[in-house]
C-alpha cells in the first residue's frame, strides 16, 4: 500500500497524535503536572478499564448512558472509564484506614464517552483530575480552583481570557426549600436545570413535571434561575445558614489567593453529575464561545457509595480538547522546539563512528543530540537541520578527521566555531 492509501481511520471520535500533535499535548500535560506539583498534589493513576458496576449509578446522568462497555472472555462486565472520580473513590476506600487525610491527589486520565460529536467533545479525551479528599472546609475548593488557574497561567491564559463560575447545590437546596420544594425533588431538579441552554425550557418543564413537581412550583424554580448576585441570595436566606457562610468564606480565601477577579457567582452552574452536594464550578472563556474548560465541585457521599467510610471530597476535571481550541484562538499553541537540540551529521561512512563518538560524549555531558543515521551531503544536512530549527549543527567530513577538529555551527546566528574532537570526546 503506498503512502496515503490506508483505508483505516481511527474509530470515530478517537484521536491519533502525530509528533506535531504531541507538542501541544506534552505542553498541556506539562502545565498540569507543574501546577499540581507547585500546589503540593501527589500523583496517582489506574487502568482505563473499570468494572461497569462501579460506574453505573442512578439514572438521569448523561455520562452513565455514554459508557463504553464490553464483556471480557469470562463474561465480566467491564467499561472504559468515562471519568476518574469513581475510580479515585474506589482507590481511596480500599486504603482509607492507612491513608492520611486530607489527601491531595492529581492524575491525567484518558477517559471515554460515547458522546454526540460537537465542538469541544470527542469520544476520548485526556482529563486532568485534581481532588482533595477529607477536608470539609472550603479551603479545598479554593485550593483546587487556584491550582487549575495557575496551570492556565502557565499556558498563557490569564484572567482576561476566562472566568470560574460557581454555585452551590446546598445553597440551591435551601432556595428550593424556601419556595416549598421538598428535598426529595432536589436531585431531579438539579439534573433538569443543568440541561438549560442544551434543551428548551419546555423540555425542562416536562422533566420537572415527570419528577412530580407541579406547574406553580416549576414557575418558582424558573424564577430562582433569574437570581444574578449573591446579595439577592442573602436577601432571601440571610447570611447565617451554613451554605451562605461557606460561600462567604470561599470568597475570602479566593481573595487571599489573588484570584478574586477570575471567580464569579453564577446560579446557572449546576453540573450534570449527580454526586455533587456542595459548591460546584465551571471555568469558561470570557466570550462564552466554548464549552467548559474545567468543572468540578464537592461530593459528600461518593466514598460511602463505594463501600468506604463517609468522607467529603472536592475535585475538578480539566480536559485537553476545549483548552486546545481556546489556545488556538488566542494564538497560544506552542510550536515545535528543537532549539535545545544539536544535530550531528557526517559525509561518508568512514566518518560514521567518529560522529557516533562525538554524539555519545555530548549526550553524556547533558546535550540533546539528533544523530544522523546515514551519511549525507553537506547541502542536504544543513538545509534539513536549518528547517527543523536545531540549536546547532556539527558536520563531520574527511578533512575533520584528518585535522582532529569539527565545525560547530550555530543555526540561528550562522556563526561557526572550530573545536578539537578530543575536547568533546575527552580522548
Ligand atoms: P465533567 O464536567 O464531566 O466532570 O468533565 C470535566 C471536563 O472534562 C470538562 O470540563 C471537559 O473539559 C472535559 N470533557 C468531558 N467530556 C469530554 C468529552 N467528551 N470530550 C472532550 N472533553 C471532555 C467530570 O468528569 C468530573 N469527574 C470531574 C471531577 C473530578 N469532579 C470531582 N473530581
Amino acid at each position: 500500500m503506498s503512502q496515503g492509501d490506508s483505508s483505516f481511520n481511527p474509530p470515530r471520535g478517537m484521536r491519533d497524535f502525530y509528533p506535531e500533535d504531541m507538542i501541544l499535548r506534552n505542553a498541556t500535560f506539562g502545565a498540569w503536572t507543574a501546577a499540581a506539583a507547585r500546589f503540593g498534589f501527589q500523583s496517582y493513576d489506574s487502568c482505563v478499564v473499570e468494572s461497569l458496576d462501579l460506574l453505573k449509578r442512578k439514572s438521569g446522568e448523561e455520562v452513565v448512558d455514554q459508557i463504553y462497555t464490553f464483556a471480557d472472555k469470562s463474561g465480566r462486565e467491564l467499561a472504559l472509564r468515562p471519568e476518574m472520580t469513581p475510580t479515585l473513590a474506589r482507590m481511596i476506600a480500599a486504603r482509607q484506614r492507612t491513608l492520611s487525610f486530607p489527601l491531595k491527589w492529581s492524575a491525567i486520565a484518558q477517559c471515554f464517552r460515547y458522546e454526540r460529536m460537537t465542538k469541544g467533545r470527542k469520544r476520548e479525551h485526556y482529563q486532568w483530575n485534581l481532588d482533595i479528599v477529607g477536608e470539609s472546609s472550603v479551603s479545598a475548593e479554593s485550593e483546587v480552583i487556584a491550582t487549575a488557574l495557575y496551570a492556565l497561567g502557565l499556558m498563557g491564559l490569564g484572567k482576561d481570557k476566562l472566568c470560574v463560575h460557581f454555585n452551590s447545590r446546598s445553597l440551591l437546596s435551601l432556595l428550593l426549600n424556601h419556595i416549598g420544594i421538598p428535598a426529595a425533588h432536589h436531585q431531579q431538579t438539579f439534573l433538569a436545570l443543568d440541561k438549560r441552554g442544551k434543551i428548551s425550557d419546555e423540555e425542562i418543564t416536562a422533566l420537572l413535571n415527570a419528577a412530580g413537581i407541579d406547574k406553580p412550583n416549576i414557575d418558582k424554580i424558573f424564577q430562582l434561575t433569574q437570581i444574578s448576585t449573591l446579595d439577592e441570595v442573602f436577601e432571601r436566606l440571610g447570611k447565617s445558614p451554613l451554605p451562605c457562610q461557606q460561600i462567604i468564606r470561599f470568597m475570602e480565601l479566593i481573595d487571599a489567593q489573588g484570584i478574586r477577579d477570575s471567580v464569579m457567582f453564577d446560579i446557572s452552574v449546576i453540573r450534570g453529575l449527580s454526586y455533587y452536594t456542595g459548591i460546584v464550578f465551571e471555568a469558561f472563556d470570557t466570550d462564552r464561545k466554548f464549552r467548559a474548560i474545567f468543572g468540578g465541585g464537592r461530593y459528600d457521599n461518593l466514598l460511602a457509595d463505594v463501600g468506604g467510610t463517609p468522607a467529603t471530597g472536592v475535585g475538578l476535571g480539566f480536559g485537553d480538547v476545549v483548552i486546545a481550541e481556546i489556545l488556538a484562538v488566542n494564538d497560544k499553541v506552542p510550536v515545535a522546539n528543537q532549539s535545545q537540540v544539536t544535530a550531528i551529521g557526517f559525509m561518508e561512512d568512514n566518518q560514521h563512528l567518529q560522529a557516533v563518538s562525538i554524539a555519545t560524549a555530548l549526550r553524556h555531558k547533558g546535550t540533546s543530540v539528533d544523530l544522523a543515521t546515514h551519511s549525507e551531503k553537506p547541502k542536504g544536512f544543513f538545509s534539513r537541520t536549518g528547517k527543523a530549527g536545531f540549536k546547532q549543527a556539527i558536520y563531520v567530513g574527511p578533512d575533520d578527521i584528518n585535522s582532529g577538529t569539527v565545525r560547530i555551527k550555530d543555526l540561528a546566528t550562522r556563526n561557526e566555531q572550530i573545536i578539537k574532537i578530543s575536547e568533546i570526546t575527552g580522548s
